[in-house]
């Protein structure tokens, strides 16, 4: 039983069929990698995780519960956290004070960025914000604005936001995309930092092949909307349908 169980699942676009009988299984506790190349139906897949798309048959079910049709804001009460592209965060506060707004959120179910000074007084609210800056390594940078911050810190921060949340899963949506190595670097190491200190499981969607090899125990390969291969990362390289699916089939003679 995985903790992300996805069961035939088809979504078509008009005449397009962008995912075909996708069965996909991801196990508590580890990070399972989503790869393939552009177009292979990866996003789409996402979306139908996190109630942006409804797929036309089969089940999304997260820990007991079905995703299908779920609100977006819905996600987060359920366990599930979500990582974009370019990091969420509020750029004219400081580090403290955007850890500050989801752990507040967590307690209290909502949020008015007008009422952060009073929040700020709050000390659960601030103890939770001081352990998660701790837990990705940010203590030292508190008080510093969150544009300032490098694109790798960025990131980190928005991880605290996240675990804030106190996720059981994490979508992660190739939270590298146009990082320079060291950023991205930096974020793999985030990533095993997180996965040693707490219980969670990660799904990661990721193009850098660098990224997937770092960090995935698992991986599922999509191509043109079906799951051709899902095994461990060593029967990965070098597999044949799977070099098919990226290079296209040798020409004949
Ligand atoms: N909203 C949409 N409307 C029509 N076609 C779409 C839509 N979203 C995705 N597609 C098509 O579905 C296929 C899979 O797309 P996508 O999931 O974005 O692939 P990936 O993320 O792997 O690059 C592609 O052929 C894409 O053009
Ligand atoms: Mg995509």
């Amino acid at each position: 039983m995985g903790i992300l169980e996805v069961q035939g699942v088809n979504k078509a676009f008009g005449g397009l069929k962008a995912l075909s009988d996708v069965n996909l299984n991801v196990e508590e506790n580890t990070i399972h990698a989503i790869i393939g190349p552009n177009g292979a139906g990866k996003s789409t897949l996402l979306n139908c995780f996190i109630g942006k798309l409804i797929p036309d048959t089969g089940s999304v079910v997260f820990n007991g519960t079905s995703l299908l049709g779920i609100k977006p804001h819905e996600i987060n009460q359920l366990g599930v956290s979500r990582v974009f592209q370019t990091p969420e965060i509020f750029s004219d506060l400081s580090v403290f004070e955007n850890v500050m707004i989801p752990c507040f959120a967590k307690r209290d179910g909502a949020f008015k960025l007008n009422a952060l000074s009073r929040v700020l007084g709050q000390r659960d609210v601030r103890e939770k914000a001081e352990q998660m800056l701790v837990d990705v390594n940010m203590a030292d940078k508190r008080d510093m604005i969150a544009s300032s911050l490098s694109r790798g810190d960025k990131r980190r921060l928005e991880m605290a936001m996240c675990l804030a949340q106190d996720p059981k899963l994490l979508l992660l949506d190739e939270p590298t995309a146009g990082m320079a190595r060291a950023d991205t670097n930096n974020t793999i190491d985030l990533l095993h930092e997180i996965k040693s200190k707490r219980d969670i499981t990660m799904a990661i969607i990721e193009h850098d092949m660098h990224v997937v090899f770092s960090l995935a125990q698992k991986i599922s390969v999509l191509a043109q909307g079906t799951v051709i291969v899902e095994d461990m990362p060593e029967n990965i390289k070098g597999h044949p349908k799977v070099q098919e699916a990226y290079l296209g089939t040798p020409a004949e003679g």
